[in-house]
């Protein structure tokens, strides 16, 4: 099973209490949704803070719920559960050989069930979902049924911009749930998620770190920009690097070698571009931080000047 649930109802993979900055419309909705008996979708790019609010609104209202990464082996076996093998030699087919999958698990307990990447999840385990979700139960074959209790709802995430499968959430599932959009945030409210997430460092600093971040979304060669994650990685990268260079942590240099690592894999570029991602970075970093300032040239530490540079 490579699912992970959450039978106690804490938080699975996450400090307790978490935290949510801004996204006081999505809260609403979602919290609505869910008391008004609905399935939810929460689309959105990756990094918009989907796992983070459904934790912290099931947090919030007490709401067990039960965790699954949607992706290609995620088999309705594996969703729902299955026959102990060995079990069943010794004991037959029965309640007590069966292991509860995360469905069979929030069915019974009336938990909700995250699950995220719903794109990704093969046909067939897609189509057990519609079931539960129009009959409010379960058939498992030689188990029989498993009736959906009181507070079980899925709640499922999707990435628009993901090549996989986003197509094939067919209106057989739109139809079955609410869709919640989720956006990237104002540049305020990521700098706040930035601070929240990284080190302490000069908040000028810290918002020209979103700002960069936030014009790879708007780069033409770039098809996906990067997600908050990526300032926050800048953000711990420059804290390292500066440290390790005995520099300051607004390090010009330090602050685009962070850039480079930080951003450039996480970018998607555009088919039609020539460039590499390394370049845009560069382009974009200097864009906002300008070039490279002279006294930061030669602030090198020791005075030395080993690495030649220009
Ligand atoms: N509104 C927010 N408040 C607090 N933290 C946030 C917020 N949005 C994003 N984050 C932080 O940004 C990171 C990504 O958020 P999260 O994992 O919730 O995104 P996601 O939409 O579930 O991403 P994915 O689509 O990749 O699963 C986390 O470190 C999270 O703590
Ligand atoms: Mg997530």
């Amino acid at each position: 099973m490579g699912s992970v649930t959450n039978p106690a109802g804490s938080a699975a993979a996450g400090p307790a209490g978490t935290p949510v900055v801004g996204r006081g419309r999505e809260v609403e909705l979602l919290v609505a949704a869910l008391e008004a008996g609905a399935h939810v979708v929460l689309e959105g790019p990756p990094g918009t803070g989907k796992t983070t609010l459904l934790r912290s609104v099931a947090e919030e209202a007490e709401l067990p719920f039960v965790f699954v990464e949607g992706n290609a082996e995620l088999t309705p076996a594996r969703l729902v559960g299955h026959f102990d093998p060995a079990q069943v030699l010794e004991r037959g087919y029965n309640p007590e050989t069966f292991v509860d999958g995360p469905l069979a698990e929030a069915l019974r307990s009336g938990a909700l069930l995250y699950v995220e990447e719903i794109n990704r999840i093969p046909e067939e385990t897609l189509n057990v979902l519609i079931t539960v979700m129009s009959e409010g139960e379960l058939h498992v074959p030689r188990l029989g049924r498993i009736t959906a209790h009181g507070g079980f709802r899925l709640v499922a995430a999707m990435n628009p911009f993901d090549a996989v499968g986003t197509a094939r959430i067919s209106s057989a599932v739109y139809d079955r749930v609410c869709r919640i959009a989720m956006g990237y945030q104002t540049a305020g409210d990521e700098t706040a998620v930035v601070a929240l997430r990284g080190p302490e460092v000069d908040e000028q600093w810290r918002a020209k770190v979103v700002s960069l971040v936030r014009r790879t979304r708007e780069h033409p060669d770039v098809h996906v920009g990067s997600s908050v994650r990526g300032a926050i990685d800048i953000v711990r990268i420059t804290t390292a690097l500066a440290a390790r260079r005995g520099r300051k942590t607004t390090d010009w240099r330090a602050g685009l070698d962070a850039a480079l690592v930080a951003l450039s894999g996480r970018i998607r570029l555009a088919e039609s571009g020539s460039r590499s991602a390394e370049d845009i970075v560069r382009e974009l970093y200097t864009a906002e931080f300008g070039q490279e300032p002279a006294d930061d040239a030669d602030e090198a530490p020791d005075g030395g000047d080993a690495s030649g540079g220009a």
